[in-house]
C-alpha cells in the first residue's frame, strides 16, 4: 500500500505538511466536486459559487450555501481526518492546508489548519464585513447596514484569504514530507502547493482513489479511500515513533 520509504521518512520527520481536498470528506458523506455525481456534475460553479451569481440571485446562492451547511453540520470527521489529527500530535511541526470548507479538520482535532477556501460555518456581511450567524444568512440581510449576508468561502475569481497561500507555500517547501490527499489538483493556486513541494525536493505522496493531475510529480501514489489508507499509515508511523 505505501512504501517503506514513506513510513521511514514520516517516522523520522520533524515537519509534515498536507494538502486536503474534497476526497478527504467523501467518506463523511459530503459530495466531492468533480467525481461522477459530484456537485459540479449537477450544477455549474459559476451559477452558484461566484460573486456574479450571488449578486444576480442572492436568495438562490444563500439557499444553496445554507443547504451545504446543513449537510456539513450533519457530517462527522471520518477516520482519515482523525488520523491526521493523531499524526499532528506526534510531530514538532504539522500543517493541514485544506481546500475544504466543511470544518471537519477542526472537528477532528487538528490544530494547525490553513483554510485556503474559507469555512462554510462562518458568514459575513458582503458590505460592512461584520460576522453574521446562520440565522442572518437565512434572513439574507445585515441588520446593521442592510447589506447582503454571504458565506465565508472563496468564490471563483476571488482572492484567497490574506496570507493563506503564502503560509501554505512556506509549510509545503520546508516540510520533510508532503501529502496531497483527496484532491484532483486542478484548481490553482492550491494545486501549486504539491508541485512547489516536489520542486523543493520534499518527499511527496498522493493519497487518492485515482491518479490526479499531479500524480506523476509525486514520489509515490497511495491508491485507496483516505479514510482507510491514512489510519493504516499513521498506525505504522506511531509504532515506529514509539507512540
Ligand atoms: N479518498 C481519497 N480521495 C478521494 C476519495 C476518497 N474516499 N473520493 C474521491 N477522491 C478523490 C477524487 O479521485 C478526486 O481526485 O478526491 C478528488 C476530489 O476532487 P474534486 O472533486 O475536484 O475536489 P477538490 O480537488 O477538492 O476541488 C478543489 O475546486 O470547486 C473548487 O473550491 C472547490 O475546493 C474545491 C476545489
Amino acid at each position: 500500500m505505501f512504501s517503506a520509504r514513506l513510513i521511514e521518512r514520516l517516522t523520522h520527520a520533524n515537519s509534515v505538511a498536507v494538502l486536503t481536498g474534497a476526497g478527504m470528506s467523501a467518506e463523511s458523506g459530503i459530495a466531492t466536486f468533480r467525481d461522477p455525481g459530484g456537485l459540479w456534475a449537477t450544477m455549474r460553479p459559476e451559477e452558484l459559487a461566484s460573486m456574479d451569481a450571488f449578486l444576480a440571485n442572492p436568495e438562490l446562492v444563500q439557499g444553496w450555501y445554507r443547504h451545504r451547511r446543513e449537510i456539513v453540520e450533519e457530517a462527522q470527521p471520518n477516520p482519515g481526518h482523525l488520523a491526521l489529527a493523531r499524526l499532528e500530535a506526534m510531530l514538532d511541526e504539522f500543517t493541514v492546508i485544506t481546500q475544504n470548507v466543511d470544518n471537519l479538520h477542526h472537528e477532528a482535532g487538528s490544530q494547525n489548519i490553513i483554510e485556503l477556501h474559507g469555512n462554510l460555518t462562518r458568514n459575513y456581511c458582503a458590505s460592512c464585513r461584520r460576522p453574521a450567524d446562520d440565522a442572518e444568512l437565512s434572513i439574507g440581510h445585515c441588520p446593521i447596514c442592510s447589506g447582503l449576508i454571504r458565506p465565508d468561502v472563496v468564490w471563483f475569481g476571488e482572492m484567497l484569504p490574506e496570507g493563506a497561500f503564502e503560509a501554505g507555500l512556506q509549510a509545503a517547501v520546508s516540510a520533510d514530507v508532503f501529502l496531497s490527499i483527496g484532491t484532483s489538483a486542478v484548481v490553482y493556486p492550491a494545486a501549486g502547493l504539491p508541485l512547489a513541494a516536489a520542486e523543493a525536493g520534499v518527499y511527496c505522496a498522493e493519497f487518492n482513489v485515482q491518479h490526479s493531475a499531479i500524480a506523476d510529480r509525486m514520489d509515490e501514489v497511495v491508491l485507496g479511500p483516505s479514510g482507510g489508507t491514512l489510519p493504516k499509515l499513521v498506525e505504522m508511523v506511531a509504532t515506529g515513533r514509539g507512540w
